[in-house]
């Protein structure tokens, strides 16, 4: 059960959102204001302004904003306790807005793993995701997943770590040392789609903060060179401090809005367009999103991401490999884009995400991560090989 304070802050942070302050922004803000507070309570707030939101349909307008909070925590501790409480019809028509259906069916599984609270997924420095996972405790390394769904990278060395404890990761000694990150399982997933080898040479043409930038360098050992652009220059400050954190140092920054001109006449063995989206496939860990996303963002996104495939083709060797991913679900985001991809470029190959079986021909090779099978966001990703 949770406090009255934690119930008084969580209604005050639910109260500053704005269309120009999302809820994860107004919650981070708030949480930023009060650096007292205890893990624990940083924790107890969150998990209150997002059962909000995720039941939000749910609720009694009508009722109190306190009201409503307790209706919404008494919803997501029924769901969790027995998930039949909830009818897969019930979610199928409340859990998402109305006009996801033209973009695309989730499967009832998704849905109910939307209503679940997020697993918070590490990435533990190459070959240490043991003993990381016994240094903080509380922790289910991704190996140890027997699902027949679990996709091979997941089988074979992967670094993913579900954190399950309380502690403010953050302040542990591990993390100031850059002993992990903290970054989604379908995330780390696009990593290993890329794959690349020690000594080449990279292009993550969406960088931000580096995510995926950092875990390319893992990959590669510390050896060659990323280069990693973005438009936005805050974010590749960020970046910059992370790498320092993690001691890595095979990587340059540049910025790059996405236009015609790319940053630099390299060619790449490898590109990655980790594309800005709608991120539907985020819903589960900021179901505030569901609410504010329109489907005039999910097309002019789409747009965007043509674009951005479409400018760093050039960039490629011969033989060179173009990812693309977007932690999304909608049709015009994913099959859309990466169908008139293939049919523009045939110059560009659709080759396996995972695996060796090759794509049939006449079709990209999409593959997507749902929610579901792996407690992660939901993404999706497509390879090509320049012929
Ligand atoms: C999905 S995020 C990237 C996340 C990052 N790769 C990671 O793993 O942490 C998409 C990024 O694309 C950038 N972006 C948006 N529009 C862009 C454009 N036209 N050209 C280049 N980057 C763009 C955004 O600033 C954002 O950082």
């Amino acid at each position: 059960m949770f406090d009255p304070a934690t119930l008084n802050r969580a209604a005050h942070i639910i109260r500053t959102v704005s269309p120009s302050l999302p809820a994860d922004a107004a919650l981070r803000q708030e949480l930023a204001a009060n650096r007292n507070l205890t893990a624990t309570a940083r924790g107890a707030v969150s998990r209150v302004v997002f059962t909000y939101y995720r039941w939000l349909p749910w609720l009694t307008r009508s009722e109190s904003l306190q009201r409503q909070l307790a209706e919404a925590i008494d919803l997501q501790g029924r769901f969790e306790t027995q998930p039949g409480a909830v009818k897969p019809e019930a979610l199928a028509a409340l859990a998402v807005p109305a006009w996801l259906r033209e973009e695309v069916e989730l499967p009832a599984a998704t849905l109910a793993q939307f209503q679940q609270e997020p697993t918070l997924w590490l990435r533990a420095r190459p070959g240490t995701a043991e003993t990381l996972a016994k240094e903080l405790g509380n922790c289910e390394p991704a190996t140890a997943m027997t699902m027949a769904s679990a996709l091979p990278p997941l089988r074979q060395a992967c670094s993913a770590v579900a954190y399950l404890g309380p502690k403010d990761l953050f302040r542990t000694e591990a993390f100031q040392r850059g002993a992990f990150e903290l970054q989604d399982l379908a995330s780390q997933l696009v990593g290993h789609a890329c794959a690349p080898e020690p000594g080449e040479t990279w292009w993550d043409a969406c960088a931000g903060e580096g995510g995926k930038t950092l875990h390319l360098a893992d990959l590669m050992q510390n050896k060659g060179v990323i280069w990693a652009s973005d438009r936005s220059a805050r974010r590749l400050t960020q970046l910059k401090e992370r790498f320092a954190r993690a001691r890595l140092f095979n990587f340059r920054t540049v910025p790059w809005e996405g236009g015609a001109t790319p940053p630099t006449k390299t060619k790449f063995d490898g590109v990655l367009v980790d594309a800005p989206c709608s991120g539907v496939g985020t819903w589960q860990r900021n179901p505030h999103a569901r609410w504010t996303t329109t489907p005039k963002d999910v097309a002019e996104l789409a747009v965007v991401q043509a674009r951005l495939l479409n400018h760093v083709t050039g960039s490629l060797k011969p033989g060179g490999r173009l990812i693309y991913a977007v932690c999304t679900l909608t049709r015009s985001e994913t099959a859309a884009v990466v169908d008139a991809y293939t049919k523009d470029h045939p110059e560009m190959e659709p080759v396996p995400v995972f695996g060796a079986a090759p794509v049939p021909a006449g079709t990209s090779g999409l593959q997507v991560i749902w929610p579901h099978q792996h407690r992660s966001n939901g993404m999706a990703v497509a390879v090509w090989r320049r012929r």
